[in-house]
């Protein structure tokens, strides 16, 4: 596990996702409610991206079958999903966001 320069401090708007890559992962950065978090890319009921998705407060919707999963833990809240994705720490620091995986 190490951090990971990802993106710049400013650089996503709330709402945003930005697709990238961190220790040989695809994830995915989201500005959502409360700040930036980190995910799998892919959505854990098929493989399917959830880049095409949308940011709802704390939870992130995967736009192929409509499950919501947390942002915070990754769980699913509701089906057809019922796998959590990984989550990953994120920290703001010299201007920049990094990730850890
Ligand atoms: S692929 Fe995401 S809910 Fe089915």
């Amino acid at each position: 596990m190490a951090w990971q320069a990802v993106a710049e401090a400013g650089e996503l708007q709330p709402g945003q996702m930005k697709r990238v890559e961190a220790g040989g992962r695809k994830l995915l950065l989201c500005h959502a409610e409360g700040g930036h978090y980190c995910i799998d890319e892919m959505c854990s009921h098929e493989d399917y991206s959830l880049w095409f998705g949308c940011l709802k407060g704390r939870s992130i919707k995967c736009s192929l079958h409509g499950s919501y999963f947390s942002l915070e833990d990754g769980r699913p809240l509701n089906e057809p999903a019922d796998c959590a994705l990984t989550t990953y720490p994120v920290k703001l620091e010299d201007g920049r966001i990094w990730v850890e995986a």
